[in-house]
């Protein structure tokens, strides 16, 4: 570790110390090597910056807030900075592999302003091998209230960098990222991912946001990126009181795009599992439900002849599950009160009888998945909140999707203010003491909180596979799923819901499903979720021999490997199964067609293996023909090379089999 900070302020002409006892700089590098995050005061003004192998990454950016009673990012002397180190591994209780190596240096700066009133502030920074992070804390102190403005905090980007992003008020983040200059960027949603002049991947972030504002990013027109909260509707960012951290605002730093998807450092800055007792009622598993129906306008979420979430059809479901391996049916509409669009999370419509379909579902060995849609209508659900989690109980069901429509609260709190970050936070700690799995829709962006709290399973806060069913521009465009992976993909599970296998929609004429079938299936593999919707109505995936790789492929992963991405273009991935030896690999592509010899070389060496290869079939193609699936099997070992054919808007997916 470099702590050269005298021959630094040489450089940097900065002077003398002044007397002061400690330093006015320091740094840390990561534990391998590569990348260092150094802190500098500048004329009491906290900074840092951040150097890939000696040369500038980040450069000098600032640090502090504007608080309701002045500013807090000047007038700084520093008291004292600490070091530590941390090497240690922890298993994950469902993820993309089992073992996460926490693996960083740390170093602590307190700060203290010489004005009168003597404020303190303390700046965390961690150096992890696959990134940076820091983190604010007040310390205690008095007055104790803190009113935070703004909050500071720059990233001076290389010039003429490029990032995929959304804009930061993009509904519920159900945007298409889009690939642009920074410098011609005004506002961006966090993760943003961004490219540099020299071809490293930064991914801009936040892990752990607790009681506070989800950060978002503004641009100037050099290029350096301003961080703005998410306002209350009065306009104040995040309301406390001291002693208390904020976010960690993260960058992962990769060479290639698929090394940015084996990141765990949000995962590493998040605190460990709260839930005692998680072991014995949390599980992944895949899922069939009563939603893409409704969706395409065969069924009604409402009471109607045309009723979907009916105890006949629900039974209907199940049964199919029960015979296909699928762990658990979803049935949105089962409650009261859907015509009027008010929702009661405890009471039943009138054909469907809750009692009765979760014993049938127990019986039969599915988790029946209860949904509470909520239209951000908070303080309805708020009320009802014991009581619809206490029916759970009662009734043995252990999962609910949420939904919130929009990006608004309907008292006008935007779901990524400190109110919408407060609100969710009790929804998922009121769900964990009733031991309920959580799935929830219209969310705050997920910030690496599945590991504090586990029965978080999964999220959307994506532009999911919804939007191929009525949005007025046809649908997703066959590159967004070779975007999402990099970009919202980096904040956690995403509730994507693949799984078409019928393209037609004769209710939204001009809008589907744009890519091949083959792709869907490899969709399952590339897209993480440890509750992995398989989206179509069952009269569509009943005698497909293509169904066979749904029926497989799990939601729980030992292990992960990238081998060939390219954001935009095309991403292949490659999953062993939890406790298993088995491996599922998803490749897919955008609009273009694709060729790749891949590389078997993560099949454990010497033992022999049936991999199973479902492929765009002749013709295939997502404007014309998705549906030709080839499916043939092969012998294959560590040294194999499989050459793949995408087609355009194609996929390949392929189950190994140890045999
Ligand atoms: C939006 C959710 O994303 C979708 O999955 C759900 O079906 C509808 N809201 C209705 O609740
Ligand atoms: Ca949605």
């Amino acid at each position: 570790m470099k702590r050269n900070f005298l021959h630094l302020y040489g450089v940097l002409g900065l002077g003398l110390l002044g007397g002061c006892a400690s330093p006015q700089s320091d740094e840390i590098t990561a534990p391998g090597g590569g990348h260092t995050i150094r802190f500098e005061l500048h004329d009491g003004r906290p900074t840092y910056c951040v150097l890939r192998d000696g040369d500038s990454l980040i450069g000098r950016s600032a640090l502090g807030f504007e608080l309701s009673d002045g500013l807090l990012a000047d007038d700084f002397r520093v008291t004292k900075i600490r070091h530590r180190s941390y090497d240690d591994s922890w298993v994950q209780l469902w993820g993309e592999d089992s073992l996460v190596r926490n693996r960083c240096n740390e170093m602590t700066v307190a700060l203290e302003q010489r004005s009168e009133n003597r404020r303190r502030l303390e700046i965390v920074f961690r150096a992890y091998d696959d990134g940076v992070a820091l983190r604010y804390r007040f310390p205690e102190q008095q007055p104790d209230s803190v009113v935070i403005l703004d909050e500071l905090t720059e990233f001076a980007l290389p010039a003429g960098s490029r990032g995929w992003s959304i804009p930061w008020d993009t509904g519920a983040y159900e945007g298409i990222y889009k690939l642009k200059p920074l410098a011609s960027t005004e506002t961006l949603a966090v993760p943003v991912t961004v490219q540099t002049p020299d071809n490293l991947y930064l991914a801009l972030h936040e892990a752990a946001l607790t009681d506070y504002a989800s950060l978002n990013l503004r641009c100037d027109s050099t290029g350096r990126l301003h961080s703005f909260l998410t306002p209350w509707k009065s306009g104040v960012k995040v309301y406390a009181r001291a002693p208390f951290p904020t976010p960690w605002r993260t960058m992962i730093i990769a060479e290639k795009p698929g090394d940015l998807l084996l990141s765990r450092m949000m995962l590493n800055l998040n605190e460990p599992c709260r839930i005692a007792d998680a072991e014995e009622w949390i599980r992944p598993g895949r899922y069939i439900g009563i939603w893409w129906g409704m969706h395409l306008k065969h069924y009604t979420w409402h009471e109607s002849p045309n009723h979907g979430a009916t105890t006949e059809n629900t039974k209907r479901y199940i049964d199919f599950a029960a015979a296909h391996n699928i762990d658990g049916v979803l049935a949105e509409g089962w409650n009261k009160d859907w015509y009027s669009w008010k929702f009661d999370f405890c009471r039943s419509a009138s054909d469907f009888d809750l009692e009765e379909v979760a014993r049938y579902a127990a019986e039969k060995g599915v988790m029946f998945i209860s949904h509470h849609e909520t239209d951000g209508d908070f303080e309805t659900y708020e009320r009802q909140l014991d009581s619809a989690f206490a029916l759970c109980q009662k009734h043995g069901i252990r999962f609910v999707k949420t939904g919130y429509c929009g990006g608004v609260f309907r008292n006008g709190e935007r779901h990524g203010s400190q109110f919408g970050v407060r609100h969710y936070r009790k929804v998922i700690e009121t769900a964990a003491r009733y031991r309920v799995m959580i799935d929830n829709h219209e969310p705050v962006m997920p910030t690496g909180l599945q590991r504090t709290y586990p029965n978080l399973m999964t999220q959307e806060g994506v532009r999911g596979q919804e939007w191929d069913a009525w949005s007025s521009d046809g649908g997703n465009p066959p590159s967004h799923t070779t975007v999402v992976p990099f970009t919202r993909g980096l904040a956690g599970p995403m509730d994507f819901t693949p799984g078409t296998f019928d393209f037609t929609n004769e209710k939204h004429p001009g809008t589907r499903v744009r890519t091949t079938l083959a792709k869907q299936l490899a969709l399952s593999v590339v897209l993480y979720s440890p509750w992995q919707m398989a989206s179509d109505m069952i009269e569509n995936y009943e005698n497909h021999p293509a169904f066979a790789f749904l029926s497989a492929c799990p939601a729980s992963w030992g292990e992960t490997v990238v081998p060939e991405a390219e954001i935009g273009s095309y991403v292949t991935i490659a999953r062993r199964e939890r406790g298993s030896a088995d491996w599922y690999v998803g490749s897919i592509t955008n609009e273009e067609p694709h060729d790749l010899q891949l590389d078997l070389s993560f099949l454990a060496p010497g033992a022999r293996y049936r991999a199973t290869l479902y492929e765009d079939g002749p013709e295939a193609d997502y404007r014309t023909n998705p549906y030709p699936v080839t499916i043939r099997e092969e012998i294959v070992t560590a040294d194999s090379i499989l050459p793949l054919h995408l087609a355009p808007g194609g996929g390949a997916a392929i189950r190994i089999v140890k045999l």
